[in-house]
């Protein structure tokens, strides 16, 4: 008894001493900050911050006093980051600068899988802004007239759309939707007509992200479905194996899950016949032995009535 107590004695300290280990070397990890887009701590890091002070996928760059968020080929400058309510503003670098007197394109246009992916959700906080070109003149308030200034085209019939355009019918007769950039700005909304200024600085501003489901759910697993308490940011893993995963991608207990399925199958199959074949041998053999003893005692019928007895153990 004292031995398995010393045992787990010994295992509780050196548990102890490595998680106080663990815990030392992140508390090590102090904020830093790049141009004024506020502390930047964990998950997040710059790359030049030692690695484990921050989580894959959350990496920034300090390039000019901006920090940088790269996503693929694309570059966004980081405008905020909320360790309270899990979001991240970030914002085209070609919105940075909205000239007056005509509208700038964003260089990657808005779209939900671009972004979306990996770790960040969408918010649906933030406003479509439509680059829209008309073949003429749309009189509506919420048709904002301006030119766009890459385009080499002289059409004098361009609007800026706040609101999701989903389908053709959400346009005006014969407009084209050129790009889309989003605004987590506030005032600007898709029923209420701005001014060309505001919606140049609603481009401005950027828009949100959300990290907090890849963040909270962070230890789940790849076959586990992460569930919120309550809307709480209390993350639950239930574990659970995805029928339309091909089983080479499945994690190692749902391969087991899955395998033991057919060896619960065949096996059952095996252990059947067995307890068949197992069965027909022992009639047989008990039929053997029984014919074989009425043999001997039919051979010996002169000794009387025996053979009646060993009639009646078969
Ligand atoms: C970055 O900003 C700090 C103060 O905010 C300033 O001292 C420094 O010169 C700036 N660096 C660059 C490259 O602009
Ligand atoms: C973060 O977001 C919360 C909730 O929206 C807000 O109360 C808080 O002021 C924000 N923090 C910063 C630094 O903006
Ligand atoms: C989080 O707070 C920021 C301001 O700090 C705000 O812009 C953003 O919309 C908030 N997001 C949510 C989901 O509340
Ligand atoms: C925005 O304008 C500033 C000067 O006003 C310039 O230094 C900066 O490079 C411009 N940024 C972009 C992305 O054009
Ligand atoms: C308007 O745009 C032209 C270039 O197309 C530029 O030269 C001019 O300075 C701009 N005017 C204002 C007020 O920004
Ligand atoms: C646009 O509509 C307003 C009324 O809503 C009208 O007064 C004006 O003449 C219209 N302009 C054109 C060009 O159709
Ligand atoms: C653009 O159109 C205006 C009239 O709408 C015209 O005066 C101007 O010359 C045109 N510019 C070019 C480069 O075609
Ligand atoms: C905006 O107006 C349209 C009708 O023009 C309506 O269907 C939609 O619900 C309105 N949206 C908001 C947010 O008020």
């Amino acid at each position: 008894m004292s031995l398995t107590n010393s045992f787990f004695a010994t295992v509780f300290l050196f548990v102890t001493f490595i998680t106080s280990c663990i815990a030392q070397t992140t508390s090590q990890c102090v904020p830093s900050s790049c141009g004024d887009s506020g502390e930047l701590k964990f998950p997040f890091r710059l790359r030049s911050d030692p690695q484990h002070c921050g989580k894959t996928g959350y990496e920034l760059d300090c390039q000019n006093n901006e920090t940088i968020f790269h996503y693929k080929s694309r570059k966004f400058y980081v405008q905020e980051i909320n360790y309270t309510n899990f979001s991240i503003r970030l914002l085209d670098p070609s919105l940075k600068n909205q000239t007056e007197n005509c509208s700038v394109f964003p260089q990657h246009r808005a779209s939900y899988d671009a972004m979306t992916s990996l770790i960040f959700g969408w918010l649906r906080v933030d406003n479509d802004i439509n680059y829209v070109n008309c073949r003429g003149q749309i009189n509506s308030s919420v048709y904002i007239p301006t030119s766009f200034c890459s385009t080499a085209t002289n059409s004098s019939f361009s609007y800026l759309v706040v609101g999701e355009i989903l389908q053709a019918s959400d346009l005006a007769v014969g407009c084209r939707v050129e790009t889309v950039a989003w605004s987590a700005a506030p005032g600007i909304s898709p029923n209420v007509s701005s001014s060309l200024s505001s919606i140049h600085q609603a481009l401005g501003y950027g828009f949100d992200l959300s990290w907090r489901r890849d963040f909270l759910c962070r230890e789940c697993g790849r076959d586990d479905e992460c569930v919120f308490k309550d809307n709480s940011d209390v993350a639950t893993c239930i574990h659970y194996c995805k029928e339309d995963t091909p089983v080479s991608e499945r994690s190692f207990g749902c391969k087991v899950e899955y395998y033991s399925v057919f060896v619960l199958f065949y096996g059952g199959i095996a252990i059947g016949a067995l307890v068949v074949v197992g069965i027909t041998i022992l009639i047989a053999v008990v039929v053997w032995q029984c014919k074989r003893r009425n043999l001997n005692t039919s051979n010996h019928d002169v000794l009387g009535n025996k053979a009646s007895s060993s009639e009646e153990n078969c």
